[in-house]
């Protein structure tokens, strides 16, 4: 596949995958896994956040200590589903900025289309990370990542929990620079766009709707 992916395979994450894949999987219990999940996905996706040291006092001694660096993150989730992993991500990084990107899929051309977007300013400065459970096609994220670019984002990467291979090849031919991080890439899409065996709808399964 491509360098840009980093498949994160912990046995926790997998197990916990395997509950959210079963489609007795009531929403409550998979809102609460898809958390657990992006938690374990977040600590991979910033493995490679700057720092910086700032002198420090303990209780024993001075010390020269390592704090975060740079501007405050950006999270964006892409509507719907990517808001269940936001909340799992602001645990982990309390004062990150968000942004929200809506797109539909114009049923004539099967292009994506955008219906809102907000970012925080000063996007260049800032690493952006891209939130949505499923990496399909790859077309919504890959105008989605546009859409960050044109508002100033250079380090960018997606953080989804699964991934079709096609949509894994796709996004990164459209951005080579964006890192790639799933907790598992499904066997293929069907005619329907829907990875296979995958778990279904995120965004139904999420909010108990159909
Ligand atoms: N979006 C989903 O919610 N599920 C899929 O399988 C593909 C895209």
């Amino acid at each position: 596949m491509t360098d840009n992916l980093v498949l994160v395979d912990h046995p926790l994450i997998r197990h916990k995958l395997t509950l959210m894949r079963e489609k007795t999987t009531p929403s409550v219990q998979f809102r609460r896994l898809l958390k657990e999940i992006s938690l374990l996905l977040g600590y991979e996706t910033l493995r490679d956040l700057p720092l910086t040291t700032r002198r420090i006092e303990t209780p024993l001694a001075e010390t020269e200590a390592p704090i975060l660096k740079g501007k405050k993150l950006a999270l964006v989730p892409i509507l719907r589903a990517g808001i269940g992993l936001l909340d799992g991500m602001l645990e982990l990084v309390p004062l990150a900025r968000v942004g929200f990107i809506g797109l539909f899929r114009d049923e004539e051309t099967l292009k994506p289309v955008q219906y809102y977007s907000k970012l925080p300013n000063e996007m260049e400065k800032r690493t952006t990370v891209m939130l949505d459970p499923m990496l399909a096609t790859g077309n919504s994220a890959t105008a989605a990542i546009d859409i960050v670019k044109e508002a100033g984002a250079k380090d960018v990467r997606f953080m989804c929990l699964l991934a079709a291979p096609e949509g894994v090849e796709n996004l990164a031919r459209a951005h080579p620079d964006v890192r790639i991080i799933t907790a598992a890439v499904d066997e293929r899409l069907n005619d329907m766009g829907y990875i296979v065996p995958g778990l279904g709808d995120a965004g139904d399964r999420l909010f108990g709707t159909k």
